[in-house]
């Protein structure tokens, strides 16, 4: 499973939100990154002929099928690049690491946490690579925190305190989509946006010991949508109204096996909040704050710095000494959400390249959805759960 000289062959399921930010980073990492490793757009693959066709030639995409197992069987490609509803992952990836392909998965890993087991088991049985798309470990201010975290310039860690706040659903008549289906998505808010905010809290901090939280559908029944793409969906004009079957809001607490205590929020019913991911992590020797819609810019206060000039500096990580940041422009001249897609499929290629580990990868996947499971389970029961039990 070696890269031929003329690249490694991507095959991409899926074409819309996610397909196109793939799309547009595989085709920036040899010209930003690294001359050496070619990434191919050979195949794309969708179930609509024409609407897949239009992408491959959009996206510049050298081929199409309009089935996934048609593509995982080609001879032709080396990695399969999962970018599907939430449902159809553990198949695909199942198929693909049967058939050798390494595989790049968009998050959350898998419906619930034996399924991620089973992508996990039959990745590591073949031997192939597997990265998660957790994209906003790549931003260069989160990889600066991260970077002062393991220095100890925050000392001991006490806090995480994240919110994911989105507020596309508001709109009662906003149509019901695959988004707010639990058969497609497995759950809602918790497992879209919560997953982010456990996989940073897990990059961090550390692993998590125990969890309580609740969740909550607002609104249980919306309009049939005609389609779907990313955050926004048409209706069909019908009077039908389909049930709302995941949660609109989830919150949960945590405590770390380190000791650190973590809150929670994600909710897709936050008035005026687009795509509000925010954290912050409090420690004994100071403190980082990151805000994704200023995702340039990362804030730092140090506890020892001279009474009178103390407060939270902000630091634009974009200077070359920065993660990243020095494969774009030059100092000041900022970058956005697109670039996070092309760091972390850099990432991967270098792993199939070199044959080093990917970062993070399916046991990541798998971490995640242990956590998202047993939020669901202790907001069902209304106790604390230990993660270790789920
Ligand atoms: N990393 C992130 O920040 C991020 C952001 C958005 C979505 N996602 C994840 O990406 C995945 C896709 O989300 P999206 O927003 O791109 O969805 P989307 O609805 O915009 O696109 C989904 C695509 O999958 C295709 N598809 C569905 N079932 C298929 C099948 N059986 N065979 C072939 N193609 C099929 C659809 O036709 C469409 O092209 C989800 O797992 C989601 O959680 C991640």
């Amino acid at each position: 499973m070696g890269v031929a000289k003329n690249g490694l062959n991507f095959g991409l399921i899926g074409y819309k939100f996610m397909g196109k930010a793939h799309s547009n980073a595989l085709k920036k990492v040899n010209m930003f990154f690294d001359p050496t490793l070619q990434a191919n757009l050979t195949a794309i693959c969708g179930r609509d002929e024409a609407g897949v066709k239009q992408a491959a030639e959009k996206f510049g995409w050298a081929s199409y099928e309009t089935s996934w197992e048609a593509l995982i069987k080609r001879d032709d490609i080396d990695v399969i690049d999962i970018t599907t509803p939430n449902n159809t992952h553990k198949d695909i990836a199942v198929e693909a690491a049967k058939n050798k392909k390494h595989i790049f998965c968009e998050k959350p890993l898998a419906m619930n946490v034996t399924e991620a087991r089973v992508m996990l088991k039959e990745a590591e049985k073949a031997g192939i690579k597997h990265q998660i798309g957790f994209n906003y470990r790549f931003a260069p201010a989160v990889q600066l925190a991260k970077q002062l975290i393991a220095e100890g310039k925050l000392g001991k860690i006490y806090h995480f305190r994240g919110t994911y706040l989105q507020d596309w659903l508001l709109d009662p008549e906003f149509p019901a989509a695959w988004r707010t289906d639990k058969n497609v998505a497995g759950s809602g808010s918790h497992g879209d946006l919560g997953s982010h905010l456990i996989d940073l809290a897990r990059f961090l901090v550390g692993d998590f010991k125990s969890v309580i939280g609740i969740t909550k559908t607002f609104v249980k029944e919306r309009p049939e949508a005609l389609n779907m793409t990313g955050l926004s969906a048409t209706k069909t004009g019908q009077e039908k109204k389909l049930p709302v079957t995941v949660d609109d809001a989830s919150l949960f607490l945590c405590e770390f096996e380190n000791g650190a205590l973590g809150t929670f929020e994600a909710t897709r019913f936050a008035a005026g909040h687009k795509n509000g991911m925010a954290f912050e992590v409090n420690g004994s020797e100071g403190s980082v704050r990151f805000e994704f819609e200023r995702m340039n810019e990362l804030q730092y206060y140090n506890v020892s710095d001279p009474a009178g000039l103390q407060g939270f500096r902000l630091i634009q990580a974009t200077e070359a000494v920065h993660p990243y940041a020095g494969h774009w422009w030059p100092v000041g001249h900022v970058i956005g959400y697109e670039h996070t897609f092309v760091h972390e499929l850099y990432e991967f290629i270098q792993s199939v390249y070199h044959d080093k580990p990917c970062v993070p990868n399916f046991y990541d996947g798998v971490k995640c959805c242990q956590i998202l499971d047993a939020v669901q389970l202790s907001a069902a029961e209304r106790t604390w759960v230990d993660v270790d039990k789920v």
